[in-house]
């Protein structure tokens, strides 16, 4: 029986515990091949990131190129990192880290990116869950990615779900707006996987201890005590979450509707950015086709799929059922 290829994947991050969620979701599922990591400034400073990734690449004993992006916003003056959410190192400070090898790849986050789709045109799926300053700069340096990129997928935004920096603005989209004003209105395929589900999908710390003992293995340990310091943020910030003693995986939903996609209900919508104002970083959706007199609604603005509903539960389930494959 021939089994469907395994989705070529560049993993665009900014880790951060639920980023480290993503990734070891990416290694265990055999639907997903992660060919690399672009890493950006975000939940921490991107040498961090980088650094970050290098680290859970190696406890997981995977050789996987990382790359150093976007140190700050394009234009937007940058903020520090939020360490009282990932920790001031991204893994939830880690009391130590064994020693292990690894160097970043010479190239930038957005020439890594170039460079890999122009060699596998059609192939390369964009998976971008931090800040999209990478993606947007890839597309300054050449015009031409969006018609050969296979899809885009990133985790930002929020439609009708309120926002986590402001009433109306999701982080990511935040925290580099005119990039990801850019992202939105480049023309390739592109999912956004905003609060609006994310907040729906609350997972368990202990989710992640079933997951560390049924492993016994440093990478869960290693995660299980990232998700500790995260869902410890959640639980004093957020009454939902506290009930569950979890944390939101927001991260992860970006690669869950890529390998379960019948888990989400869809809605197509031209998608823009508040750059900037009290606005900042909100995520607009013309949900229907009327002419508005407000100029940068024009008819050629792309089509955005937003996901709107998740299946909760079998989400949940999806999740556990793939963290418990013999991945390690
Ligand atoms: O708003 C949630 C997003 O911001 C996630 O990607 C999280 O890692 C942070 O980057
Ligand atoms: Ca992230």
């Amino acid at each position: 029986m021939t089994s469907t290829p395994a989705r070529k994947v560049i993993f665009d991050t900014d880790p951060g515990v639920d980023d480290a969620m993503a990734l070891y979701y990416a290694l265990a599922h055999p639907a997903i091949d992660v060919v690399g990591i672009t890493t950006t400034f975000g939940n921490v400073l991107v040498e961090q990131a980088a650094s970050n990734a290098l680290y859970l690449c190696a406890l997981a004993s995977r050789e996987i190129p990382v790359t150093v992006g976007a140190s700050k916003p394009l234009v937007k003056v940058a903020v520090p990192p939020p360490d009282f959410i990932h920790g001031a190192d991204g893994l939830g400070n880690l009391p130590q880290r064994v020693i292990t090898r690894g160097t970043p790849d010479p190239r930038s986050s957005p020439q890594f990116i170039i460079d890999t789709v122009r060699q596998s045109p059609g192939e390369i799926t964009l998976v971008a869950v931090g800040p999209l300053g990478n993606l947007a700069t890839a597309l300054r340096m050449d015009p031409e990615l969006p018609a050969m990129v296979r899809e885009v997928i990133l985790m930002g935004g929020t439609v009708l779900e309120s926002g986590n920096v402001s009433p109306v603005a999701e982080a990511n989209i935040w925290n580099d707006p005119h990039a990801a004003d850019a992202v939105f209105t480049a023309g390739w395929p592109l999912t956004m996987v905003g609060l609006d589900v994310t907040h729906q999908v609350i997972l368990p710390l202990a989710l992640f201890q079933a997951i560390a003992e049924h492993h016994c293995h440093r990478a869960t340990d290693t995660l299980h005590h990232a998700v500790s310091f995260y869902s410890a943020f959640y639980g004093q910030h957020d009454s939902l979450v506290r009930q569950v003693n979890g944390c939101y995986g927001h991260d992860v939903l970006a690669f869950v509707v890529l390998t379960n996609p019948e888990l989400f209900t869809l809605q197509n919508g031209r998608v823009r950015v508040a750059v900037d104002g009290l606005a900042q970083g909100q995520t607009m959706m013309r949900r229907k086709e009327v002419s508005y007199p407000q100029y940068g609604w024009h008819e050629d603005i792309p089509h955005t799929q937003v996901c709107m509903a998740v299946q909760a539960d079998a989400c949940k389930a999806v999740i556990e059922a793939t963290f418990m494959r013999n991945w390690l």
